[in-house]
């Protein structure tokens, strides 16, 4: 059961971020999963949780390679995530106290669609700084040491 299906179009042509993209499509699958199979909601904070940690870990290797690339809109998009880990945060202490399928639901899309939408608009316009300072078959290089180092 998916809410999102991974293609070629999503793609931003660096493969580590590729991958991390592609675990958050799988990591909201789960999600959506356990939401609306019969029996799963057992599983929906272990889903959360797990979506939860994955988008923190991409936000912040992709602040650093923002950092490191000297990405001009580095700071529109640093204010983006911070606003939406806030919302985050907050949408996860509103199903703390309210762990319905019904309030899962309401985070699920709302997570869907910010990644969906952030992802094409603003990530795409850090890849292209990337890939302005690199060659592009170094992208995947560069962006490997700037997170490792
Ligand atoms: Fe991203
Ligand atoms: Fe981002």
């Amino acid at each position: 059961m998916t809410v999102v299906k991974w293609s070629e179009w999503y793609e931003v042509g660096i493969p580590s971020l590729d991958l991390r993209h592609w675990n958050l499509f799988n990591a909201m699958n789960r999600l959506h999963e356990a939401i609306h199979s019969e029996g799963g909601e057992k599983q929906i904070p272990l889903a959360l949780d797990a979506l939860f940690g994955d988008i923190l870990t991409h936000l912040r290797e992709e602040e650093t390679l923002m950092v490191a690339v000297d990405h001009p809109g580095a700071s529109e998009c640093r204010t983006e995530h911070h606003q939406f880990l806030e919302q985050v945060a907050s949408y996860r202490s509103q199903y703390k106290r309210d762990p319905t399928r019904a309030r899962a639901t309401e985070l699920s899309t709302a997570l869907v669609d910010w990644l969906m939408i952030h992802m094409t608009k603003m990530d795409i316009q850090f890849v292209n700084a990337v890939k302005g300072k690199v060659e592009d078959r170094w992208a995947e290089v560069w962006c490997c040491q700037a997170v490792s180092a």
